[in-house]
C-alpha cells in the first residue's frame, strides 16, 4: 500500500475531486463541479485532499459557521461561510471505492479535526446517514438525533464533536 499524503486543495484538483464526487454519492446527493470549484475558492483552508501514490483518492471539505448545526443553505450559498465561526462543518468526505477501509478517510476527518483545534473552533459538525452514525462516533462525534435537512431527499442525523 502507497503513502497516503493529506495536503491542502488546489485550484487544479477540481476536475478529479468533481469525479470522486460522482462516484461517491447517488446523483441527487452529489455537489456539482461549480459547487465544488465555489468551495474551493471560498474556504480552501478547509477543503483537504488524501494523494496515494501522487493520485487524489479522496478528500474532506466544509465551511466555518456559528450555528451549532449544519443547515441545508449552508451546501448551497458560499456566502454563508463565517471564516471566523465557531463550528466547522463537513460537507462531503469521499474516498474512492477502491480506496476505501484503508484509514484513508479517518487519516483526512482527523486532519481535519486539527485544523479545527488550531483554529480554536467550538466545535466540528456534520450530518450523515444512520449506517454511518457508527463511524463518526468512532472519532468522538455525538449524536444529537435526527437533522431537519432535507437534502437529497435523505434522512440525516446531526453529529457533534466538542473540541
Ligand atoms: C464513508 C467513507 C468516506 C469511508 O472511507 P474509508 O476510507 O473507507 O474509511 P476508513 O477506512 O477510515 O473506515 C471505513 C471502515 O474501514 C475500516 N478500516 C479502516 N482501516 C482499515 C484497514 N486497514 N483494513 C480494514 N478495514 C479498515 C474502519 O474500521 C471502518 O469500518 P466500519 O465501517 O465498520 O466502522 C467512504 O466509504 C465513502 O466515501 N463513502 C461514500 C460517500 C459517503 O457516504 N461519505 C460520507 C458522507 S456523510
Amino acid at each position: 500500500m502507497g503513502e497516503i499524503v493529506i495536503r491542502r486543495v488546489k485550484k487544479e484538483d477540481l476536475d478529479k475531486i468533481a469525479e470522486i464526487e460522482v462516484e461517491c454519492f447517488p446523483a441527487a446527493e452529489a455537489a456539482s463541479k461549480q459547487s465544488i470549484e465555489e468551495r474551493i475558492a471560498t474556504f480552501p483552508e478547509s477543503f483537504l485532499v488524501a494523494e496515494k501514490n501522487r493520485e487524489i483518492v479522496g478528500f474532506i471539505n466544509g465551511c466555518a459557521t456559528n450555528s451549532p448545526v449544519i443547515y441545508d443553505a449552508l451546501y448551497h450559498d458560499s456566502s454563508h461561510h463565517i471564516p471566523d465561526g465557531e463550528s466547522l462543518a463537513v460537507f462531503g468526505l469521499d474516498v474512492l471505492p477502491e480506496h476505501q477501509r484503508q484509514g484513508i478517510a479517518a487519516k483526512l476527518m482527523n486532519y481535519y479535526i486539527e485544523i479545527a483545534r488550531t483554529d480554536c473552533r467550538k466545535r466540528v459538525i456534520l450530518t450523515c446517514k444512520d449506517r454511518l452514525v457508527h463511524y463518526y462516533e468512532y472519532f468522538g462525534f455525538v449524536n444529537n438525533g435526527i437533522s431537519e435537512s432535507t437534502y437529497g431527499g435523505a434522512q440525516w442525523f446531526n453529529m457533534t464533536l466538542t473540541i
